[in-house]
């Protein structure tokens, strides 16, 4: 069970701006920007810069209707896009899952990071096993001109370096979000995950958050520490924020974490990105 407290804030705030539209306007919104041919869906561009394999996961938010694949084999240098739905707002997350494999005996597919728990290369539904470095999209509605929110988060950990990107026609701040560093080399003993020997023994695959290593309420950002005021950085945030300054570090890292855009026609998803 994965838990990314942000990632609800995310979906409460996209319904706090439907809300606000009425049916009106939103019928001239949409005329407006099919005239000026910006009404486009977005899609999703994945591409595998790493120098090793990896098995995307994709999961839809709860409201939100499932994309055509939800996991796929991609080969290093490889790129393969996914549509999001031409209408409705749509809330969802990517995934890299490393060290995948189907069991010799049983055909059972699984994964030494980020494992989806079907034994499947399809996800159907389901999160990934943390640690798990997440990208995170929020997309307005298509033609809406409603603003698309997107992050990486290291809530739930660190596996792979990647970034999101919009391009195509956005309009607004439309930066890359990225954790690009290498967290497994900066991961502190205690929470790091390492390879089982049979693949490729005692090299670091994967940075445990510190809510995922020790699950109290003040890492998890829970109980008392459940608001932003009550919840700052820890020692342990400081580590995963100096390598990825601009992804979430813990759960209220809003500030420096969340991205906006508008009219994006492709969110380009990067594993391993040069920066
Ligand atoms: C973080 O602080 C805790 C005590 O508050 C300490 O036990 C732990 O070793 C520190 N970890 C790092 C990586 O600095």
């Amino acid at each position: 069970m994965v838990v990314v407290p942000h990632r609800h804030r995310l979906l409460r705030r996209s319904a706090a701006r439907n809300r606000m539209a009425t049916p009106a306007i939103l019928l001239i919104l949409q005329l407006l920007f099919t005239a000026l041919g910006v009404d486009g869906a977005a899609s999703f561009s994945f591409t595998n810069a790493c120098q090793h394999p990896v098995w995307v996961g994709a999961l839809h938010g709860a409201s939100s209707p499932p994309l055509a694949r939800s996991g796929f084999y991609l080969a290093p240098s490889a790129t393969s896009s996914l549509a999001a739905p031409s209408s409705g707002a749509w809330s969802g997350t990517f995934w890299a899952r490393t060290g995948c494999a189907a069991d010799a005996a049983t055909g059972r597919f699984s994964c030494a990071t980020a494992d989806c728990g079907t034994g499947d290369v399809a996800c159907q539904g389901r999160g990934p096993a943390p640690p798990v470095s997440l990208v995170e999209v929020t997309l307005a509605a298509p033609g809406s001109g409603g603003q698309d929110f997107y992050d990486v988060s290291l809530v739930d950990g660190f596996n792979v370096p990647v970034r999101v990107a919009p391009s195509g026609g956005g309009a607004g701040d439309c930066r890359p979000a990225a954790c690009a560093g290498d967290v497994n080399a900066v991961c502190p003993a205690d929470l790091r995950v390492v390879a089982s020997s049979s693949s490729g023994g005692g090299a670091v695959v994967a940075c445990k958050s510190a809510c995922n290593a020790y699950g109290s309420a003040r890492y998890c950002c829970t109980g008392q520490y459940g608001t932003p005021a009550a919840c700052g950085p820890t020692n342990y945030s400081q580590l995963f924020k100096t390598a990825c300054p601009s992804a979430y570090s813990y759960a209220y890292d809003d500030a420096s974490s969340t991205f906006t855009c508008s009219g994006a026609s492709t969110y380009d998803v990067t594993f391993c990105p040069q920066s």
